[in-house]
């Protein structure tokens, strides 16, 4: 089902793939190992302990073998119908080795390898690897996160309250309110963990702020919002239902981002329902899984209790945060109640499938998951955010640049049934959509990688696209 243009492989010397399996892997293995055994040495309980220890060897061995470019091994079988299907698939591709392989496949098989050490234990079924990092992450997110939740009561009462303007007024503002919602939402991708290996926590606080984002307007290369914006509204101004899927990307700071913008939609009347997905298990170090979700919700539940108490970084450093204003804890307390309301009244809706999590990319979604593809097919607009979900829009292929989004979308593009919006950070080489000479105007600036052919621009979220399909 995938399309004919060649994808991406480990063995593009200049690509991010390949930097990805020499240089990333590595480092987000060793985190994992590190989480792994430090949860391990605290376990009291023999059995535990001693399965515990085996998952870190297991862990070990599969960094060991990728940075010795071994073959990928098939997977161990955990109960789960994807292990037939990435198994049948490594065996297609000639039981590649790590740095010769289609670079999607590749990233996928690594995670599903990792998450399959944890489901076949006695002990360890639901431990998430990337748990700690996640958390600790948002928690250093606080100075946004204060600011998008001052701005968000403040929007959601003036929602509420009367409205002295006229309606074309009231259109126009709406129009623009849906632009910053889903660019904050955009922006919040810039952020994701498994990039935290080459950016500080203080780079990401820069990347979080409204300065930022006005400044990074410029840096959307392509901007559909428009378009999905008429769609949404022509289905409110008709009054029938409409939902919106968002597949969600990471955990934390995004995924508060991306609730601000469904809150947002269903207070602003564009959607009557929003339904968040999520993975079924740990991926990409940072991808929300359902535990994620009741995180957030925790942290926002008793917000001053989540910010003051010392975290583990804070106990290390001797560090003892600062309390939150009595504004700051009415602010979150608010987001609190207004997603819970949402949530308990069956308008924002938490799902998993087993297909987000596959080996291979969203081309197959109408052969290989027929009743999720319905149910998108139901949806007003599908939301993708992030760069893993564009890569697997778009095949992860070498398309030329100019190539349209709709055509690198195969059969989710138009007459698929599904509106498509993807709301994507630059981070790896794949990019459709462009003007003719743009790619080549990118590469010449400074540290774009025109010296040796690489298209190094698009590596590090610093430059969006935001490209829209109407599939019906
Ligand atoms: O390019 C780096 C990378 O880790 C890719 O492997 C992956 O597509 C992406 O970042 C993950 O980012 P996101 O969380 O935006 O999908
Ligand atoms: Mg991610």
């Amino acid at each position: 089902y995938d399309s004919k243009t060649r994808p991406a492989f480990t063995s593009d010397q200049t690509s991010f793939a390949y930097i990805s399996a020499r240089d990333r892997w590595p480092i987000i293995l060793t985190g994992a190992i590190d989480d792994a055994h430090r949860t391990v040495t605290n376990v009291i309980e023999e059995l535990k302990r001693e399965e515990g220890k085996k998952i870190v060897a297991e862990l070990a061995k599969l960094k060991y073998e990728l940075q010795h470019d071994r073959k990928l091994i098939p997977l161990p079988d955990d109960g789960q119908p994807d292990i037939a299907s990435y198994n049948r698939e490594l065996e297609q591709l000639g039981t590649p080795s790590w740095f010769n392989v289609p670079w999607l496949f590749a990233e996928c098989y690594l995670y599903r390898r990792v998450a399959a050490l944890f489901s076949l234990s006695q002990h360890w079924k639901s431990y998430d690897v990337f748990a700690r990092q996640k958390i600790s992450t948002f928690r250093s997110s606080r100075p946004a996160v204060l600011e998008l939740a001052d701005r968000y009561h403040e929007l959601v009462i003036q929602m509420g309250g009367k409205d002295t303007r006229t309606q074309e007024e009231a259109d126009e503002a709406e129009k623009i309110l849906f632009m910053e919602m889903c660019e904050i939402c955009l922006w919040g991708n810039a952020t994701d963990l498994s990039l935290l290996t080459s950016l500080t926590y203080e780079d990401i606080q820069k990347l979080q702020g409204s300065e930022a984002r006005k400044a990074s307007e410029k840096n959307i290369l392509i901007n559909d919002l428009g378009a999905a914006y008429d769609f949404l509204k022509k289905a409110k101004k008709e009054g029938r239902e409409r939902k919106v899927d968002i597949v969600l990307d990471n955990a934390g700071f995004e995924l508060y981002v991306d609730l601000i913008l469904a809150g947002f939609l269903l207070s602003a009347g564009l959607a009557t329902s929003v339904v968040l997905n999520a993975k079924a298990i740990p991926w990409f170090v940072s991808d929300v899984v359902p535990a994620d979700f009741a995180a957030l919700l925790s942290a926002l539940a008793d917000p001053q209790g989540f910010y003051s108490t010392p975290s583990d970084d804070d106990v290390l450093t001797a560090k003892t945060p600062q309390p939150l204003s009595q504004k700051e804890v009415e602010d979150l307390s608010f987001l609190f109640s207004n997603w819970s309301g949402f949530h308990a009244e069956g308008q924002l809706i938490l799902r998993n499938n087993r297909f987000w999590t596959e080996g291979g990319s969203y081309w197959r979604l109408p052969a290989t998951a027929p009743q999720l593809y319905e149910d998108l097919k139901e949806s007003e607009l599908v939301i993708f955010k992030g760069d893993l979900n564009y890569r697997k829009l778009t095949c992860d292929a070498t398309w030329d640049p100019t190539t349209s989004f709709v055509e690198a979308i195969g059969p989710l593009g138009p007459g698929s049934g599904v509106n498509v919006l993807a709301l994507r950070t630059c981070k790896a080489d794949v990019v459709v959509g462009l003007k003719p000479g743009e790619d080549e105007k990118l590469k010449a600036m400074e540290g774009g990688g025109g010296d040796n052919g690489a298209r190094k621009w698009a590596w590090n979220g610093k430059w969006a696209v935001v490209s829209f399909s109407a599939g019906r």
